[in-house]
């Protein structure tokens, strides 16, 4: 029996070598860690359990008979973070670039289904040439096999996908179907076609970086949620992330306990708002004046800056926060901060966590550019989500809630379920100038001092619609609140909606704007 304990040590460290030390070392040298340092560094420690460390490959094509590594490139199992069961596999780029087999695409499919019998979220550390080139079209199935079950696990479990190096072709659809990605600046990229395809068919001289690295899939694409230092700080991110969510659809996300008083009144927000309704003040100061111990962890930070989304807790309940942000393009909703807020409504609402909207809005962007792109569509695909959700919504309107967008941004009438206004809060069609010069356009032109006129019907429209009263009147604000009580009044208002059940109509599914 000794002798037999001994030869499965000998398989299991040479199983561990992956592609061996040279290539190691090659990976090193490239500022990147291996699939199993990644897996220390992640997971609880010593809870790993690794399955299907001695898969094989089956292909005997183009000398591959020759070369066999135990586990085929893809290190998979299941472990702990902060206690709680992941499901995860980390691609292995010493063995053959990472690239996808058949038998590397079943060992992610084995842990993806186990994942969902479980009820557990999934990570997948990615580090791949792509389709394993000597295996053809079965490994191109092997990939819809995958993307079959990155999409009907959506919305079961979490899945969240961290792209560590390169990451091309139709490989580029797996990470792109799961909830969140994360990219490391400098050493990993994601493009459908790579910069020589680029210069043959466009004539564009573009480096790996610039077309599909980290910092242009956060700021340009939208593709990244996340562009980490390196990638330490993106596995450190991926647990944090965690921290906020539940392990599936029927859960609640965790509560974590907080010293921070629950009536902790903040006379700052009193202060808040400038005097000029035209002058930016910063959303983020709001947030964290409000939330538990001032943490925000912001989702999607680099892109689309006027709408802010991200987790944070309340009472030590985890919350999805929408915000638009007057500190950018005065927080206008245009297409781009349209489809950042309505995904992330999306997740928040498919995994039971309340939303909370922050909202200073003066309207949707107006011009050419964003009507010929499709601001209509776009714009409801923030609405739909917003309408849609069942999970607790609260809204706290601290400035403008101007137009089309005081709608959208979770009003009563599309189920907001505790609806706040601070006493700046300016609820109207429209600002005050625009609507004067409509509605009084020929009063102005008729008037012999234009100007003088002008100011005193602004003056007067202000008085009568730039604030919460009318709109409280009518119960469209349940309640009218001083800001510095905000914290307060959210906690209360949350644990009031701790039991709340709503449901919509009984369908195959909605046909959200796409
Ligand atoms: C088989 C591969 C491979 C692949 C890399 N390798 N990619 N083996 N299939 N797709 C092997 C290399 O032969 C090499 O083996 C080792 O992995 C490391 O590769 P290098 O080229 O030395 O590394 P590097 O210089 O860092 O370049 C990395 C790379 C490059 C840019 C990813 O390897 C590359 O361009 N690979 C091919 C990418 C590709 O075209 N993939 C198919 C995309 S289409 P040795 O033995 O020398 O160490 C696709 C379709 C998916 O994926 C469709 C889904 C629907």
């Amino acid at each position: 029996m000794k002798e037999k304990t001994e030869e499965l040590r000998r398989l299991q460290e040479e199983a561990k070598e992956g592609g061996g030390k040279d290539r190691i070392d090659q990976q090193h040298k490239k500022g990147k860690l291996t699939a199993r340092e990644r897996l220390d560094i992640l997971l609880d420690e010593g809870s790993f359990v690794e399955l299907d460390m001695f898969v094989k490959h089956r292909s005997h094509d183009f000398g591959l008979e020759e070369q066999h590594y135990p586990g085929d490139g893809v290190v998979t199992g299941y472990g702990k973070i902060d206690g709680r069961l992941i499901f995860v596999y980390s691609q292995d780029f010493t063995v053959f670039g990472g690239s996808l087999s058949e038998t590397h695409a079943e060992k992610i499919c084995k842990i993806m289904d186990m994942a969902m019998k479980m009820g557990a979220p999934v990570i997948g550390l990615n580090d791949s040439g792509g389709a394993r080139i000597q295996e053809g079209v079965v490994s191109l199935g092997g990939y819809a096999d995958i993307f079959l079950r990155n999409t009907l696990a959506s919305g079961v479990v979490p899945q969240i996908s961290a792209v560590m190096g390169p990451s091309a072709g139709g490989a580029v659809y797996s990470p792109a179907i799961t909830d969140f990605i994360f990219m490391v600046k400098n050493t990993s990229y994601m493009f459908v076609t790579g910069p020589n395809v680029v210069k043959t068919v466009t004539h564009e001289d573009v480096s790996f970086e610039e077309l599909g690295g980290a910092l242009t899939h956060a700021t340009k694409s939208g593709v990244a949620h996340f562009a980490s230092e390196n990638e330490a700080d993106c596995l450190m991110g991926i647990r944090r992330l965690l921290s906020y969510i539940p392990q599936n659809y029927r859960e609640d996300p965790p509560r974590l306990p907080t010293k921070d008083s629950p009536d902790r009144a903040e006379a700052q927000l009193d202060e808040i708002i400038p005097d000029n309704p035209n002058k930016p003040y910063d959303m983020k100061d709001v947030i964290g004046l409000v939330v538990d111990d001032g943490v925000f962890f912001e989702v999607h930070e680099l892109f689309a800056q006027n709408i802010l989304v991200g987790f944070a807790r309340l009472g030590g309940r985890s919350v999805g926060i929408i915000a638009n942000q007057p500190a950018v393009l005065a927080g206008v909703l245009d297409i781009d901060a349209s489809v950042k807020a309505a995904r992330f409504v999306r997740f928040c609402d498919a995994f039971n966590i309340p939303l909370l909207v922050f909202e200073d809005v003066p309207g949707f962007l107006p011009g050419t550019d964003q009507e010929w792109r499709g601001i209509i569509k776009n714009g409801a695909k923030l609405l739909f989500a917003f309408s849609e959700a069942t999970v607790p919504k609260i809204t706290v309107i601290t400035r403008k809630a101007y137009g089309g967008a005081y709608d959208v941004m979770n009003s009563k009438h599309i189920r907001g379920d505790i609806n706040f206004a601070w006493p700046s809060a300016e609820i109207a069609v429209m600002g005050p100038k625009g609507a004067v010069e409509i509605i009084f356009r020929k009063d102005i032109e008729n008037a012999d001092n234009r100007e003088e006129v002008e100011t005193r019907l602004i003056a007067d429209y202000v008085a009568k619609f730039a604030n919460p009263y009318i709109a409280a009147e009518r119960g469209y604000i349940d309640e009218v609140i001083e800001p510095s009580a905000t914290r307060s009044k959210l906690i209360r208002a949350f644990e009031m909606l701790e039991t709340k059940v709503d449901t919509n109509p009984k369908k195959k599914h909605g046909n959200i704007p796409l």
